[in-house]
């Protein structure tokens, strides 16, 4: 985009000389054709007529002069403004207008094409991205419909063992379990990129708060054979959103899990950094390859094939919407092999 948009107005000084001109010309010849006339006859009456004739002929010279300018000048950026204005309002983002002038000579109707080129432009992008978006949903969605209904119909044949039947009603709950989250990611994704976060904050105790969070996947982590490491500042208070972090929290150590195998570490600390606070969450799983890394933070995003099973690829995104909405950071350090580790740096007062 143009650091200055302002177009020059369309009555530049040449245009005032020129129009000034003009009319100047116009009086002197009504002058001179008056003198003409008025030494050649002294009857009143025709010099009149005479004159009232030339004033006629002169105006309609002005007209007609007018009615090219304006032919060139307004009309014809007006009618191709107007065309591309019909084509956007019908659905084709494609459209551009040529401006008439180079960038220094910009009218004001140059800067209205070029800002609606960028308009056309820019509902080209939502367009591309709504489309991705209801592709995506689609895809993830499919995926546990297809297990609910196969699983569904093989649970309906009654001479089923009692250890099938429980294993596939495992498997139709966890199957509905990743539908519910990724609607309740999608919900919280739309919410935060329409409204952002609500201006509510409180008063937080994080120590406590993170402990929390962290307590809801004890089960996991034992079941996963994983060993958890907490170094937490004490009583660390901060000003902020708690369901909103919390959402942060619950993703980060979902991935740390997730991408660690049996006998690997979690280790999350937190520390008190005067008017900011840091939380580092930190695995000995997989790791994340410069390729991926790139791209990690990009809604429905999954870099790790092996996991794609479990969840939807949104989790990083949602978390940093959330970091960003309330002005901290998220930065990421991996070596594949060895582990990552994601670092939250956010404001006391947020
Ligand atoms: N701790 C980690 N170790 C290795 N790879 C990771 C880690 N955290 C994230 N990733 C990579 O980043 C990708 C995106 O993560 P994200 O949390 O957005 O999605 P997900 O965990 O696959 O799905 P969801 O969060 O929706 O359950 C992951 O698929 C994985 O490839
Ligand atoms: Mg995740």
């Amino acid at each position: 985009m143009r650091d200055n948009k302002r177009g020059k107005s369309g009555f530049t000084f040449l245009g005032a000389l020129l129009f000034f001109a003009l009319i100047a010309l116009i009086m002197q010849i009504a002058i001179l054709v008056y003198a003409y006339i008025a030494e050649r006859t002294s009857d009143k009456g025709l010099i009149a007529i005479l004159v009232l004739i030339m004033i006629v002929i002169l105006s309609a010279i002005c007209t007609v002069c007018d009615i090219i300018r304006r032919k060139i000048m307004v009309d014809k950026p007006v009618s191709s403004i107007l065309e591309a204005t019909e084509k956007i309002a019908s659905g084709d983002f494609n459209v551009r207008l040529e401006p008439r002038h180079v960038y220094t000579k910009y009218d004001e109707y140059d800067v209205i094409m070029e800002n609606l080129n960028t308009m056309a432009s820019e509902l080209q992008k939502s367009e591309v991205l709504k489309t991705d978006f209801i592709s995506n949903v689609s895809h993830e969605i499919k995926t546990p419909l297809a297990i609910i209904q196969s699983y569904a119909k093989l649970l309906n044949n009654d001479s089923l063992s009692s250890e099938d039947r429980e294993k596939y009603t495992q498997t139709l709950i966890s199957a509905s379990k990743r539908l519910s989250d990724l609607i309740s990611n999608i919900l919280k994704l739309s919410k935060l990129e329409n409204q952002g976060i609500p201006p509510e904050r409180e008063r937080i105790n994080l120590t406590e708060a993170l402990f929390c969070s962290i307590l809801t996947f004890e089960e996991l982590i034992d079941k996963r054979g994983i060993e958890l490491i907490c170094d937490f500042d004490e009583d660390v208070s901060i000003i902020s959103s708690p369901s909103y972090l919390e959402i942060v929290w619950n993703n980060l150590m979902s991935n740390a899990i997730k991408f660690t195998p049996k006998g690997g570490k979690v280790s999350v600390s937190l520390k008190d950094e005067g008017e900011k606070v840091r939380v580092v969450f930190k695995d000995t799983g997989c790791g994340i390859s410069r390729e991926v890394g790139g791209r990690i933070f990009e809604k429905f995003y999954q870099g790790d094939t092996s996991h794609k099973s479990e969840g939807n690829g949104l989790g990083l995104a949602l978390t940093k919407k959330v970091i960003d909405n309330l002005g901290g950071k998220i930065t990421v350090e991996s070596e594949l092999g060895k582990g990552t580790s994601f670092t939250i740096e956010l404001y006391k007062n947020a």
